[in-house]
């Protein structure tokens, strides 16, 4: 756990909604990837550029660290066996579990989350650039919803848009497709609604550090 956590609210509600959660800082890590990294992702990072070689190894972290914290993995076992690559070679995984699991990186952090149902979480930095692309990913009555919000703006734009990424991978659809067919009902600072095809979701936020994190959950932890 990133040591700035006690200045993040909502954390402890985060983690009450899963199976686990894992929240790390990106320049306090310093890994030794020959030692990190499994066949499998050693293949994909060596194609990667600095940039995304950071994010990458970052979640290869997280998600490592997550399966320790839940007790899937023996605190011995070494890095370089814990697959977190799914089969697709896109999509993260925790091992050889079955459990679901959900990573996302931001400029600063990189959460990491399991459960037992299909989850997806997202991470994004607060900002006035995701206002101002708002027209591409809020429908006519979220805009509604958006303009008699008592919430800061900024907040709350970011709390759509990611509830729509953490959707999209919760759910297995297209970003786009989210944006279009996700809809949120009810947007606050620590939980939101959301419905997509009939269902309605509850969404838990943390927030800390000029950052929001929203998490999807499909069923109970
Ligand atoms: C998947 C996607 C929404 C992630 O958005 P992002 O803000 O760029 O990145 P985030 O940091 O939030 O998440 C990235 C992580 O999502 C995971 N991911 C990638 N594709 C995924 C998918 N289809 N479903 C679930 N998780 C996925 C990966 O673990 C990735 O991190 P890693 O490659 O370092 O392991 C984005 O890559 C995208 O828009 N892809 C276009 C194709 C698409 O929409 N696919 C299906 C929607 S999930």
């Amino acid at each position: 756990m990133t040591k700035t956590a006690s200045s993040w609210s909502g954390i402890e509600r985060l983690r009450e909604a899963c199976l686990g959660l894992t929240l790390l800082e990106i320049e306090t890590l310093f890994p030794i990837e020959g030692y990190l990294f499994t066949p499998r992702e050693m293949e994909k990072v060596l194609k990667m550029g600095p940039r995304r070689r950071k994010s990458f190894t970052a979640a290869r972290i997280a998600l490592k660290d997550l399966s320790r914290q839940i007790g899937l993995i023996d605190e011995s076992r070494p890095d370089h066996t814990i697959e977190t690559l799914g089969s697709d070679n896109e999509t993260p995984c925790l091992d050889q579990s079955g459990l679901y699991c959900s990573v996302s990186h931001s400029d600063r952090f990189v959460v990491a989350v399991a459960h037992r149902h299909p989850v997806g979480v997202d991470i994004e930095a607060v900002s006035n650039k995701i206002i101002r692309i708002r027209h591409l990913f809020l429908s006519p009555s979220e805009q509604l919803l958006f303009s008699q919000s008592t919430l800061d703006p900024g907040k709350t734009a970011t709390r759509v848009w990611t509830i729509k990424e953490a959707a999209a991978k919760a759910l297995g659809l297209h970003l786009f497709q989210a944006f279009r067919e996700v809809e949120v009902i009810k947007g606050d600072i620590e939980k939101s609604v959301m419905t997509f095809e009939d269902k309605t979701y509850s969404v838990n936020h943390g927030e800390g550090d000029g950052q929001v994190i929203s998490l999807v959950c499909c069923g109970e932890p």
